[in-house]
């Protein structure tokens, strides 16, 4: 028998300031609404807005959270109301779940984004524009909005790291003595580039600034020009960091009430190791030790954190990870992710009007089943199958406990959905390696294609069908160009070049055996990643199997937790 999974609702509520403020009762009525009126099924994605509040909610989103309870029953995709899975997956609604509700408005583009200023002194230059040291805006913003869902990692990447950091929060917040637990609330997110590291801290920023709004009223988010603070007034760098910080501290001095998060791009530029001081090493070491020194100092401030980003970890001077609390791994997408980047890219077009749906009888973006709902489906394919021994659906199951025989004998069975589903699975597989920010604009080459086929642009709406061939010959035509990329370099300085996702890459589960090509499409070339030699603790934050790495002290990030607290 499983034991029934818990799970935590999330609704996150958007509304205007203007429109909260003339309901005050909106939290109540909405509470009531979830616990008793709400007969739906809670899935994560976005909600529809109960009608008599549907002026004063601009967008309502939910997020599900699941705490198996040491069953080993699939627990992450609730089935719809009354549906046999055959599976144990559990409907989760208003009665077996706990609702948290955050109601908020956002920030608005341009009076709320800030440049902060670090100038300079010493090059005597008065009419010189000031460094724009780093961006500041309020949190949650509008221009953060949406980062987070639209992030796609294994299931448990995204929670692990948010759930982290609040816990950091909770911890300074408490009280709790840096003498019996230490806490510098700094995190390092480092892997290949493209990856979605600098997406990821901004969405958690704004992720956070929701989570903890019982506990902070406000919320600002700063991101660091790491490069700024070291092109413009050369040798200064040490003097601007510490301007910046003393900025930052100004900031949040006296107000306890004030959630502040630092985002440190590409932090190896500021954090570099001593050995690596480029052309300038007196400089990079002063710089280095003022932002050592300043991190030290504001870790007395309990309402900071502080996000940092690397793809090339080698660089970073030992010192300032040593002072990192959580060092997490970022990886490719594995292959459910990559199926669902895929899946709300055709979702997008269908709502633009520029793809249809000519696979199934409605053009519902619903109908395009999340990665989960496929897989359900076909269990209960199979558990029908197995039941009633029917040919179709025993095939349907065959088929997908292993994609390595894709293409899949989708013609077998009768559900447009699917089939399609299937088709989706079969390009992600094929996505193998591929990064993030390759698979985001995948899109314009595939319509690209089609308008040199069809002779211009907008003559021709495109099918889902045609769309998901192109879409391969996309992914070939990138991996050809990122190989060929690669081998001119080498020509050029004579020696290998691994390929810079390579080392995050292998053939993945059972879902994904033999497809795609271990080249790492979407890796800068001549830019190979390497995982931080310092690191004891690397960890795995896409699920797959690090096979060749750049480096002699790589760790697996397989061999590794996920995450680790220094
Ligand atoms: N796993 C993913 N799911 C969805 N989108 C992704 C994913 N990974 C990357 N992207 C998208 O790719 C783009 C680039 O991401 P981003 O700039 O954050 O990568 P990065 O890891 O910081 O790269 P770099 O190391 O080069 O700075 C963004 O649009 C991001 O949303
Ligand atoms: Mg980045």
């Amino acid at each position: 028998m499983t034991s029934a999974p818990k799970a935590v609702v999330w609704v996150d509520v958007i509304s205007s300031a203007q429109q909260q403020a003339k309901r005050p009762s909106l939290q109540q009525e909405l509470q009531a609404y979830l616990d008793v009126g709400y007969d739906g099924v809670f899935e994560s994605g976005r909600m529809d807005v109960p009608l008599k509040l549907a002026s004063f909610i601009q967008c309502m989103k939910c997020e599900v959270d699941f705490i198996d309870q040491g069953s080993s029953t699939s627990v992450s995709a609730p089935m719809p109301v009354g549906m046999n899975s055959g599976d144990g997956s559990v409907s989760i609604t208003a009665k077996n779940s706990d609702i948290q509700l955050n109601i908020y408005s956002l920030c608005d583009d341009e009076e709320d984004i800030e440049e902060i200023h670090a100038d300079g002194e010493g090059d005597g230059d008065d009419s010189a524009a000031p460094v724009v040291a780093g961006i500041a805006c309020n949190l949650p913003h509008r221009q953060l909005d949406g980062l987070w869902e639209n992030l796609y990692y294994d299931h448990s990447t995204k929670s692990k790291l948010l759930d982290y950091a609040a816990t950091a929060m909770q911890f300074a917040r408490a009280g709790i003595s840096d003498k019996v637990v230490s806490c510098n609330r700094l995190v390092l997110l480092h892997g290949p580039p493209g990856t979605g590291k600098t997406t990821f801290c901004k969405a958690l920023a704004q992720k956070l600034s929701i989570r903890l709004r019982s506990f902070y009223k406000r919320s600002r988010f700063l991101e660091v020009n790491s490069h700024s603070l070291f092109s413009k007034w050369f040798s200064e760098s040490g003097k601007l960091v510490q301007k910046l910080f003393e900025k930052i501290k100004d900031e949040i001095e006296d107000d306890k009430e004030l959630f502040y998060v630092v985002l440190i791009d590409e932090v190896e530029s500021v954090a570099s190791s001593r050995s690596h001081g480029g052309s300038d090493p007196q400089d990079a070491v002063r710089a280095g030790n003022a932002v050592l020194t300043q991190l030290d100092r504001l870790k007395r401030y309990p309402n900071v954190l502080i996000l940092t980003t690397s793809n090339l970890t080698h660089m970073i001077d030992s010192a300032f990870s040593s002072r990192v609390d959580l060092t997490m791994y970022i990886g490719p997408p594995n292959l459910e992710a990559r199926y669902e980047i895929i899946r709300s890219q055709i979702q997008e077009l269908i709502d633009r009007r520029m793809l249809n749906r000519q696979t199934g009888p409605t053009t519902n973006r619903q109908s395009i089943l999340p990665f989960k709902r496929l897989k359900q489906r076909i269990r209960a394919a199979d558990a029908h199958a197995t039941a009633t021994n029917t040919m179709e659906a025993s095939s349907v199951a065959a088929a997908c406990a292993t994609t390595s025989s894709l293409p899949l004998p989708v013609e077998a069975i009768d559900d447009p959905d699917v089939n399609l589903g299937l088709k989706i699975q079969h390009v992600a597989s094929v996505c193998e390696c591929v990064g993030g920010r390759v698979m985001r604009r995948l899109p314009i080459r595939c319509f690209s294609m089609f308008h040199a086929r069809t002779h211009g642009i907008g003559t021709m709406e495109m099918s889902v069908d045609e769309y998901l061939d192109l879409l391969l010959l996309a992914i070939n035509e990138e991996k050809r160009e990122e190989e060929e990329a690669r081998r001119q370099q080498q020509q050029e300085i004579g020696s290998e070049i691994p390929c810079s996702n390579h080392s995050s890459c292998v053939h993945e589960n059972e879902n994904d055996a033999s497809a795609g090509t271990s080249t790492g499409t979407g890796a800068r070339a001549g830019a190979p990643y390497a995982l931080p030699h310092h690191s004891t603790s690397s960890s795995n934050g896409s699920a797959e199997r690090s096979q060749v790495g750049p480096t002699s002290k790589q760790v697996d990030p397989m061999d590794e937790e996920m995450t680790s607290a220094r």
